[in-house]
């Protein structure tokens, strides 16, 4: 029987590690530098932690989560997490993380799991880059969390893409704004599709998410938001705006931008790649003034945060040949044996090497010399160290510059320095 991976599943091969590597090497960079650490929760959580958090209507909780019983006779429900700021609010509160810290900053690069159907840059199991920052309420933090995100597409050099940024005020804007949604949509009802018409009774605002394009006409001319806005959320919205302006962040308003998550309060953002076709959101987030409460906090904390795709980051880096740029590890040196005592020889010195720091190859398959030197070009070492009978007893090896091809003598006690002087100036 041949297996294979589970669809809307992806294997990250050898060969690709690397690049992956490189994503989450340059995420770590930039959330360092804006002074987060890294938060590392479960993989499954209790149900109810994201039935409360993500909302009982939105797709994740109502159709996309896998959710198990520990054994048959359990009346525990487990969920594979679907997204992580619930479960990073979580792990907040339940080691009181605000006590110890006014402003708590953490960053996560994790896995998830959504029940969706499967296509081009949607997956059952994905990852995210994410942060969240958790104790202020000011627009500082908006406007530092969107930087933050910008910067770390800025550095792997995504450049083709759109940041959308909306509002969606405080409970009682969004109250009032539902209200006025649902009387422009009244007259309209018997034209909406089954999907909108369900919405528009539990969560019209999901309307405006719509791609049906039988719905676009209707849609744009719905009331906007931004005009129900409470004077305080617009304040915090104008603040928000002037902080990226000055940081030289371009943005559009775009009036629909929801969100599909229901914990959102005040400033929602998304970042859309136009190189990526349906699934186009490459990242997004906002600010969740209203979760902390909602998992039994005794009292609101403010907070906003981000995540990204990963594998939506990597596409677009592919389609933009940016992956071509990123350069791979390659061995320093390739130890070449030719004859069984030469073999104990590598074994002993490519320990001691890689020790102190060296990457070196040993051929585990005790192929003929040809092969070894085929071997070393093919995993583009920059140095081969031949070793055999006469090498052994004069304790002189030819050290081979395998870019150059130019071949010198050196003595044993010399062969370590002489290779790292080398690797240490192609760098
Ligand atoms: P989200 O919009 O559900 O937000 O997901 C963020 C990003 O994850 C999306 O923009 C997309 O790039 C990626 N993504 C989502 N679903 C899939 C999937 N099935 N396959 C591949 N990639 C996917 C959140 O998850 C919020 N927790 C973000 C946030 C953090 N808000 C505040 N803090």
């Amino acid at each position: 029987m041949k297996f294979q991976s589970v669809t809307g599943t992806k294997d990250l091969l050898p060969s690709e590690s690397f690049l992956w590597q490189r994503i989450e090497n340059v995420a770590r960079s930039v959330f360092e530098r804006f002074g987060y650490a890294e938060i590392r929760t479960p993989v499954f959580e209790d149900t109810n932690l994201f039935l409360r958090g993500i909302g009982e209507t939105t797709d994740i909780v109502g159709k996309e989560m896998y959710t198990f019983k520990p054994s048959p006779d359990s009346d525990e429900s487990l969920t594979l997490r679907p997204e992580m700021t619930a479960s990073v609010m979580r792990a907040y509160l339940q080691h009181g993380l605000g006590g110890q810290f006014p402003v708590v900053k953490v960053y996560y690069i994790a896995e998830l799991f959504r029940k969706e159907r499967p296509q081009k840059g949607r997956y059952r199991q994905f990852w995210q880059l994410g942060a969240e920052c958790i104790g202020s309420a000011l627009p500082e933090s908006d406007a530092e969390m969107i930087a933050m995100m910008m910067m770390i597409y800025d550095e792997l050099g995504v450049t083709n893409a759109t940041l959308k940024l909306n509002s969606l005020g405080d409970a009682e804007t969004r109250t009032r704004y539902r209200a006025a949604l649902r009387d422009y949509l009244r007259p309209h009802y018997e034209r909406l599709d089954a999907v909108s018409k369900e919405r528009f009774e539990k969560n019209p605002l999901r309307i405006l998410d719509s791609k049906n394009p039988d719905l676009q006409e209707i849609i744009a001319g719905a009331p906007r938001i931004l005009d129900y806005l409470d004077e305080e959320s617009n304040a915090h919205f104008e603040a928000v705006r002037t902080y990226l302006d000055e940081l030289g962040i371009a943005y559009s308003i775009d009036h629909r931008l929801v969100r599909g998550l229901d914990y959102y309060s005040r400033t929602a953002f998304e970042l859309v790649s136009a190189d990526l076709g349906a699934q186009d959101a490459l990242g997004g987030g906002g600010r969740y003034d209203g979760l902390a409460e909602q998992l039994g906090s005794p009292k609101p904390i403010p907070a906003v945060g981000f995540a990204s795709g990963i594998e939506r980051l990597w596409l677009a880096m592919e389609r933009a040949n940016l992956l071509r740029n990123i350069p791979q590890k390659k061995p320093d040196v390739m130890l070449v044996a030719q004859s069984t005592k030469a073999q104990t020889w590598i074994m002993k010195t490519a320990n001691e090497w890689r020790r102190k720091g060296l990457v070196v190859e040993v051929d585990l398959l005790r192929r003929s010399l040809k092969a070894q030197m085929r071997e070393a070009n093919r995993l583009g070492a920059k140095f081969a160290v031949i070793a055999g009978e006469s090498e052994l007893q004069t304790r002189k090896f030819q050290l081979k510059n395998l870019r150059s091809s130019e071949q010198t003598e050196v003595e044993e006690e010399r062969l370590f320095d002489a290779i790292k002087a080398q690797v240490v100036e192609s760098l």
